[in-house]
């Protein structure tokens, strides 16, 4: 009896790769958030801090603040005129600077 063993190879079933839909492509535009948090980090933090809990600034951080300026007209309004020690910033910043960091620090900072 001389049996010959070879040749059976199972067949790999092919792998069919899901090309998975990305959806419409979208605009690349820098989220204003990545903005806001970019102003924040060179403008804000060495008086408010990294995290928004106050250094020479107040605590800025979601809460007291929210009511002060209920609106982010007028927290935009005192980053761009600034207040007592807080200088302002609307010659430093345009309005979508300004705009993207209010929105920023009232969201939390993150
Ligand atoms: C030189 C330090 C300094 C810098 C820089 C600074 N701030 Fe201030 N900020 C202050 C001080 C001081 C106050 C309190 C002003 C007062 O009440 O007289 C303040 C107040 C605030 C308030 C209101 C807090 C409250 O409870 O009334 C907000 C909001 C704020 N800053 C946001 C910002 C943002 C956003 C930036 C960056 C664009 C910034 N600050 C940059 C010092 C600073």
């Amino acid at each position: 009896m001389d049996e010959d063993q070879g040749g059976l190879e199972v067949p790999c079933p092919e792998i069919s790769e899901t090309v998975e839909s990305q959806g419409p492509a979208e605009p690349q535009t820098v989220e204003s958030s990545t903005i806001g948090k970019n102003v924040y980090v060179l403008r804000c933090v060495g008086c408010h801090g990294i995290d928004g809990s106050g250094v020479v600034g107040p605590d800025i951080r979601p809460g007291e603040v929210l009511e002060k300026y209920a609106s982010a007209e007028s927290m935009e309004a005192l980053v761009r005129e600034g207040l007592g020690e807080m200088p302002e910033f609307g010659s430093k910043l345009s309005d979508a600077e300004i705009a993207a960091v209010v929105a920023y620090v009232r969201g939390g900072l993150g």
